[in-house]
């Protein structure tokens, strides 16, 4: 009896030791890659180390930090997110030491300068989304900058879409509301993997009626630019959950199909020519 008792004793105090083990691993004290922690005091200190960066200190291991998550098994930091927290500096040139980062977001903040070159999977193999939308940033958008979720509405942009960008494999594009001119018809092609592109509020001029529309596009917002031609007869068949082409100098009628038929005369309005429901019919 007594024996079973002081089992049963050894086997609660076992499971008790295995359970704080556990926990003390996941609030991971010591997976923390030791460069990468540099690296973000790095960040931090050009950033101006913000108060709403104060949480970025020692005493708390850097895969803990806020915005910041880390693979589990290296220590290796893959996310750094800095949102919305009005800081106003360059974009940090630490942040290239990062390696392994597959995400970057520092939307709606107050950066300036342009966009570096290593912001792009060249020297940042894993890098799969980049958001700098709601910033000042100016200059040209780098050849450099592939990045399959690629997030820079909003900022000071000019200049043409990198020639890089015809070869690239991107899922999203998103430009809207940049100073941007010339030709984006690279982005477009019946073998590229885009769903979603958005390039309203730019000066990009280019034959909408030459791009062979991507299988999976779902989202087009070309609104306010100077694209010319008509509207892809393939535009019928996609199952559109954003369509906007108003205010360009577009022509012709407009393709009639089961999702075209959600948008109302504002996707289409200011136009050149574009006749056909939702618009007047073409004569
Ligand atoms: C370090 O970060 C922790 C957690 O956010 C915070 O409680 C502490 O005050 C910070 N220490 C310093 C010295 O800023
Ligand atoms: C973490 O890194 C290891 C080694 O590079 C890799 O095999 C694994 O897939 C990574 N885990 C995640 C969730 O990315
Ligand atoms: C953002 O920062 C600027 C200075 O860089 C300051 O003038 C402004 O008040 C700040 N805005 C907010 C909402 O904190
Ligand atoms: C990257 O890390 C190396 C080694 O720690 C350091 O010498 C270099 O200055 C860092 N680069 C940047 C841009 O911070
Ligand atoms: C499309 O563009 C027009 C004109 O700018 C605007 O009124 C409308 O709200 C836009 N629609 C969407 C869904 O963004």
């Amino acid at each position: 009896m007594q024996l079973q008792q002081d089992i049963r004793d050894v086997v609660a105090t076992l499971l008790l030791a295995v359970l704080v083990l556990a926990a003390v691993a996941r609030s991971d004290g010591a997976l923390c890659d030791k460069s990468d922690k540099a690296a973000l005091l790095s960040v931090k200190s050009a950033l101006g180390n913000p108060p709403a960066l104060s949480g970025w200190n020692s005493t708390v291991a850097c895969c803990s930090w806020k915005g910041i998550s880390c693979n589990a098994t290296t220590g290796r930091v893959t996310e750094l997110t800095v949102f919305a927290l009005n800081i106003s500096a360059p974009v940090p040139a630490a942040i290239a030491n990062l390696t392994k980062l597959q995400t970057i977001n520092f939307a709606y903040n107050q950066l300036y300068g342009s966009i570096p070159a290593f912001l792009g999977p060249h020297a940042l193999p894993d890098l799969t989304f980049l958001r700098l939308d709601g910033n000042r940033l100016s200059g040209s958008i780098p050849p450099t900058a592939t990045v399959f979720n690629l997030l820079l509405v909003g900022n000071q942009l000019t200049g043409t879409i990198p020639d890089t960008f015809a070869d690239a494999v991107f899922g999203d594009v998103e430009l809207s509301d940049n100073q941007l001119t010339g030709d984006a018809s690279m982005l477009f092609g019946a073998k590229k993997q885009l769903n979603a592109l958005f390039l309203s509020r730019n000066q990009f001029k280019f034959d909408l009626g030459r791009v062979e529309l991507p299988e999976a596009i779902d989202i087009l917002e070309i609104d306010h630019n100077m694209v010319y031609g008509s509207i892809p007869a393939a535009a019928a068949a996609r199952k559109w959950l954003a369509f906007n082409v108003s205010y360009n100098q577009l022509c012709g009628p407009i393709p009639q199909g089961k999702y075209t038929h959600r948008f109302g005369p504002k996707h289409f309005a200011g136009n050149k020519c574009l006749c056909g429901r939702p618009l007047p019919p073409c004569t």
